[in-house]
């Protein structure tokens, strides 16, 4: 679509800075799974994925879930950062793409609880048993198995909760060593720490299980290790599912508490994602259909709010940074669909992105300054 000149600027490829994180644009690449690691370590794979979207105009790249410690992984082939060895691989992969983009690099640091030792989702992403070569016992806050036929985790001691908050803080630690931008804690869809927050999944009757002051201390106090390990300069968020979408589960009520605990404590930003952890939720799927809780999240904090969920069109996108219902937003499949989402919306809405002077002969000439030249 051709740019019209009197368009005004859109919001959407306005810069906003964190802390010290200057983006470029609004647009944020959610963190992907991909499972091709090994032994936690990165691969080609993520230089050629990752490379490709370092290379499409958004204003931040966020690294898939990353295991703090090998038995937080999905799967086995989840990338970790918990060794040298690993870091030495995301240190690879961070500096090749670093020689050719200059688009901040954010990783997202979490345990996948109750939902590890899991298969491929290609494979059908059951559960793998303990005793398989490719499986390992998984822990949770209580007993609680996510499918019925699943191996109940077990419950977390308070010593190995301490290693777990340690190792996040330790992986905090490597990334900042390898250069990373920004960290994300994961505490969204039903992994370890959504898991201590839900009453559905923690039935502990010690100080981390009951109240929801209770529930939120263990996320709370991993975030406090990993905003001491990382650099004060940096930014340091959250992703949280706002809701269970079930009966008797977590909320938004208590996802609005969560926010402005995390606020408190020095949190930069808040990414809202739902649901994951029952497997019976009933999602009401729709375009934007998470947007309304970030818009409640927004109204409730001072801190930036992240939309995500069924973002797939520019105007879209545009309008929810432009109503302020968030600040930025989050594309997944969206952007693993079209690597040139940002490209494309920005000849759509009128706007200009970053491009690798490698490309800059490609920008058709209907489109005068779609790249920042
Ligand atoms: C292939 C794939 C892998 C994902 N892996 C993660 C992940 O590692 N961490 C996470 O918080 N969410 C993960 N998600 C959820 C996305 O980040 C995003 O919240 C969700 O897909 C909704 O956005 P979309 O409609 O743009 O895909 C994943 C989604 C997809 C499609």
């Amino acid at each position: 679509m051709p740019k019209v000149s009197n368009m005004p600027q859109p919001q959407l490829f306005t810069p906003f800075k964190i802390r010290n994180l200057e983006l470029e644009n609004r647009i944020t690449i959610a963190p992907m799974c991909t499972y091709s690691a090994v032994d936690g370590c990165m691969t080609d794979w993520h230089l050629i994925h990752l490379g490709q979207l370092a290379l499409s105009g958004a204003g931040l790249l966020t690294i898939e879930a990353t295991a703090v410690v090998p038995e937080g992984r999905i799967t086995y082939a989840d990338v970790g950062l918990y060794d040298d060895a690993t870091e030495t691989a995301l240190r690879r992969t961070l500096d090749s793409i670093r020689k050719w983009s200059d688009m901040p690099v954010a990783i997202q640091l979490a345990h996948a609880g109750r939902k590890a030792s899991s298969d491929l989702p290609w494979r059908g992403g059951g559960q793998i048993a303990a005793d398989h070569k490719d499986g390992w016992q998984t822990e949770a806050p209580s007993p609680v198995p996510f499918k019925s036929t699943d191996n109940a985790p077990t419950e977390l001691s308070r010593e190995r909760m301490d290693a777990i908050r340690d190792a996040f803080a330790m992986a905090a630690v490597r990334a900042a060593r390898v250069g990373i931008d920004s960290v994300q804690i994961h505490a969204a869809h039903g992994y370890l720490l959504h898991s201590f927050l839900s009453p559905l999944t923690n039935q502990r009757t010690d100080e981390y299980g009951g109240s929801l002051e209770n529930r939120m201390r263990f996320p709370l106090e991993v975030f406090d290790a990993v905003r001491a390990a990382f650099p004060v300069d940096k930014v340091v968020s959250v992703r949280v599912s706002a809701t269970d979408w079930h009966d008797g589960g977590w909320n938004l009520e208590e996802t609005i508490e969560f926010a402005r605990a995390l606020e408190l404590r020095g949190c930069d930003a808040i990414n809202v994602s739902t649901g994951g952890l029952h497997i019976d939720q009933k999602i009401p799927l729709s375009p934007s259909y998470q947007v309304p809780f970030a818009r409640v999240v927004k109204a409730a904090v001072k801190m930036p709010v992240v939309a995500v969920g069924l973002i797939t069109e520019p105007a879209q996108a545009e309008a929810i940074v432009a109503t302020g219902d968030a600040d930025l937003v989050g594309l997944a499949r969206t952007i693993l669909y079209d690597p040139r989402w940002p490209w494309h919306a920005a000849a759509a809405l009128g706007g200009e992105v970053a491009a690798a002077p490698q490309y800059h002969r490609s920008q058709p000439s209907t489109l005068k300054s779609l790249f920042k030249i």
